[in-house]
């Protein structure tokens, strides 16, 4: 019997590997949701879990530790994500609101759950190539963690705060991988979906952007020709990749952490020159722990 977590699946893309996921014989799937009450079937069950509260992580956690008993995690997805407006909206705790979801929640859910982690499991965490200045312009080209925790005049904004936060994403996943190198075979998966269309990201979408993304996808294609990442994909195509590569159909190459969806394809670059920094990585490590409440 396999057993799934995952967050972020209640819609867009996580609710397309869903479907795959759903479609496995044998298989428990554990959803974290803000939403429960959806039946869905024997062996598929929704936990509450807002991202936003810390209180609701570390409750969830528990709650998944007495479903599970004795089992163990073999796929754990933490995929949810958002893009508030602005840097102004806190979290439970006082955190930045889309820094604290994308970031401190999956942060300690990941540790809160790693001693239930199978032998050979994964653990995949949705990232952005929003994260690399190479890839696009506003990436983060600094990381000032106190400054995302909780954002002054001078912090960055918009899309900039967004691909910050998706760097901690990719930070938290590298050193992930390296604390478990030495004890175990979990692996970690860092995934980019690229820009994909007919997602909520940017907000509920209404009818008439609706029918505006089948509208606007062949501009965006063309200008992928050139500008990769501006390739518009759907939440079908990232949602079946994101499965395959939670599932081992897709594997990454030995020594990769980072699969990123290029115009469709499934690639495996380097991440972002501040991403593989070392010092980075250990200092969002520890001022994230301090703002969780974990030891290092
Ligand atoms: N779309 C893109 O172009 C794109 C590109 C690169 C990376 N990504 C990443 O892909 C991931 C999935 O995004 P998407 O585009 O599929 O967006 P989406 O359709 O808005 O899905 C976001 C998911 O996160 C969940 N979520 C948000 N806030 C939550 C909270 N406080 N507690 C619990 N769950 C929460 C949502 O649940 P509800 O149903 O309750 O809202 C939903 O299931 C994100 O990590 C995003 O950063 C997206």
């Amino acid at each position: 019997m396999r057993t799934i977590v995952m967050t972020g699946a209640t819609s867009g893309i996580g609710a397309a590997a869903l479907k795959h996921f759903m479609a496995l014989p044998d298989t428990n799937i554990f959803i974290g949701a803000r939403a429960v009450g959806d039946h869905l079937g024997q062996g598929k069950q929704q936990l509450p879990l807002d991202l936003s509260s810390l209180e609701s992580v570390r409750a969830f956690s528990t709650s998944i530790q007495k479903q599970l008993g004795d089992r163990k995690i073999d796929i754990l997805v933490l995929n949810a994500g958002i893009r508030a407006a602005d840097n102004k909206q806190r979290s439970a705790e006082g955190f930045e609101l889309t820094f604290a979801t994308n970031h401190l929640a999956h942060y300690l859910l990941a540790r809160l759950l790693l001693s239930n982690m199978a032998d050979g499991s994964k653990i995949v965490i949705t990232t952005s190539d929003a994260h690399n200045p190479a890839v696009v312009h506003f990436g983060p080209k600094t990381l000032d963690i106190g400054a995302l925790a909780r954002p002054t005049e001078e912090s960055p904004k918009g899309m900039a705060f967004y691909g910050a936060t998706k760097l901690c994403n990719l930070l938290t996943a590298i050193s992930l991988q390296d604390k478990l190198a030495t004890q175990s075979d979990i692996g970690v998966i860092a995934f980019n979906p690229g820009l994909t269309g007919n997602t909520s990201l940017m907000g509920k979408q209404s009818v008439p952007l609706k029918l505006m993304v089948p509208i606007i996808r062949p501009l965006f294609q063309m200008i992928g020709i050139f500008k990769p990442a501006f390739f518009m994909g759907t939440a079908k195509r990232s949602g079946k990749a994101l499965a395959e590569l939670a599932l081992g159909i897709a594997a990454l190459p030995k020594g990769r952490i980072y699969a990123s969806l290029v115009r469709g394809r499934l690639t495996f670059p380097n991440p972002s020159q501040l991403a593989q920094d070392k010092d980075a990585q250990d200092r969002l490590w520890k001022e994230s722990a301090a703002m969780v409440g974990l030891d290092i």
